[in-house]
């Protein structure tokens, strides 16, 4: 059994940690929704009402976390889902959190936003981590990203189809988020009471998108990066761009953002592996549903057709479970592993992926459950 640190035996522990360790404006950054944040409340509402089934009475050989998926086995049912401007929320913690999945033989998925390049990435991982591509708007730097993640051995891309357009988020609006952080008065002060992330930062360098460096004009201001970036990617999926990508990458190929049939329908069509049910940790359609009752619909049309997965809301190995037993295959958490890194900096993913599994395990255990794939009969319909 591994040792948990006992200040911080939860999620929610490791969420009040990073609270008081971050300056108020990246705090807010990793935290926020989009508009009154209603989406983002439900999806965490909603997996907790899921119910499960225990059985006391008959033999019990044990748990087993191990997943199959993609033909790779893994040590657990989650993963750390891309997060952009790891860095900027904690110093080189996009770093932290690929090598943390590494030792723990879980999924780590790197945004092209991303604070470390994928070669640095797929270094830390061995080759093991995914890359989730932001659609750019010119063919010839999709390619060569394509080419780049497949050349460092990167076995899985994500492909957004939840971001059409920017979200309305009113507390990055407030908070003038940029990179590096604007030098508001509030934002210097937010920085000056926090001395451990603020020579955590003097430390690592300010943080940048490093994978995307070699193609940012040179001598552009922190302050144009913006309207590059907007320039930069297209946003909107659609079925040509699918098309295309699966034409060229060879490896697994996965939509993240799907919560409707006919788009889930759609992108089977087209030859992808897999799909991630999610409306981006409630940050971008506040009207949206809560990615539980979408997985159960898609989980009975699709489950035997795709390899479906979960991320928004869950937070607690008991969620992990909820969404396992509501059908998902596997299941990515975003915020929950930031919060560990702003507790705990450069322990915290580690410490993060140790309480998630422990807590997932005591759920197999008091319900009975011997394996992953053995949670849908646990379900309470
Ligand atoms: C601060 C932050 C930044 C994010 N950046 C990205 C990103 O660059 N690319 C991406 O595909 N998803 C991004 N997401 C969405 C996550 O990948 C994931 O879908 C979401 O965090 C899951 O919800 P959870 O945080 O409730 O676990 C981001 C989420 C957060 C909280």
């Amino acid at each position: 059994m591994e040792f948990i640190d006992s200040r911080y035996p939860s999620i929610e522990h490791l969420r009040e940690g990073s609270r008081k360790r971050l300056p108020g404006f990246a705090f807010d950054y990793l935290e926020g929704g989009c508009n009154s944040e209603i989406n983002l409340r439900r999806n965490t509402a909603e997996i907790r009402d899921v119910q499960l089934k225990p059985w006391y009475l008959r033999d019990y050989p044990g748990s087993d976390l191990k997943t199959t998926l993609f033909g790779k086995t893994y040590d657990a049912p989650f993963g750390i889902a891309p997060i952009g401007l790891q860095g900027l929320m904690w110093p080189r913690a996009t770093e932290i959190l690929a090598k943390a999945a590494h030792t723990h033989n879980v999924p780590f998925i790197l945004s092209t936003v991303g604070t470390a390049s994928i070669e640095t990435v797929a270094k830390l991982t061995e080759g093991n981590a995914w890359f989730q591509l932001y659609h750019p708007a010119e063919d010839d730097l999709r390619d060569k990203l394509l080419d780049r993640a497949a050349d460092a051995g990167m076995p899985v891309l994500v492909i957004l189809a939840d971001t059409p357009t920017f979200a309305y988020r009113p507390k990055e609006i407030k908070n003038g988020l940029s990179i590096p952080p604007k030098m508001s008065l509030k934002n210097v002060l937010q920085m000056m009471t926090h001395p451990t992330w603020s020579f955590g930062q003097l430390a690592a360098g300010a943080p940048e998108f490093k994978t995307m460096t070699p193609y940012l004009p040179k001598g552009l201001s922190m302050k144009h990066l913006g309207l590059f970036m907007n320039k930069t990617f297209s946003g909107r999926l659609n079925p040509d761009k699918i098309a295309a990508i699966r034409d060229r990458w060879k490896g697994k190929l996965v939509v993240k953002g799907i919560v409707n049939p006919e788009d889930a329908e759609k992108a089977i069509s087209l030859g992808v592996d897999g799909l991630i049910v999610s409306n981006h940790g409630g940050r971008q359609l506040d009207a949206g549903q809560s990615t539980i009752k979408p997985l159960t619909a898609l989980a009975q049309e699709f489950g035997e057709r795709t390899t479906l997965m979960i991320d928004s809301g869950l937070r607690e190995g008991p969620d992990v479970a909820n969404a396992l037993a509501s059908g998902a295959k596997f299941t990515f958490m975003g915020r929950s592993f930031m919060y560990g890194v702003g507790a705990l900096g450069s322990k915290g993913g580690y410490h993060t992926v140790t309480i998630l599994k422990r807590q997932l395990q005591q759920v197999m255990e008091q319900v009975g459950c011997k394996k992953i794939e053995d949670f849908p009969q646990h379900l309470i319909k």
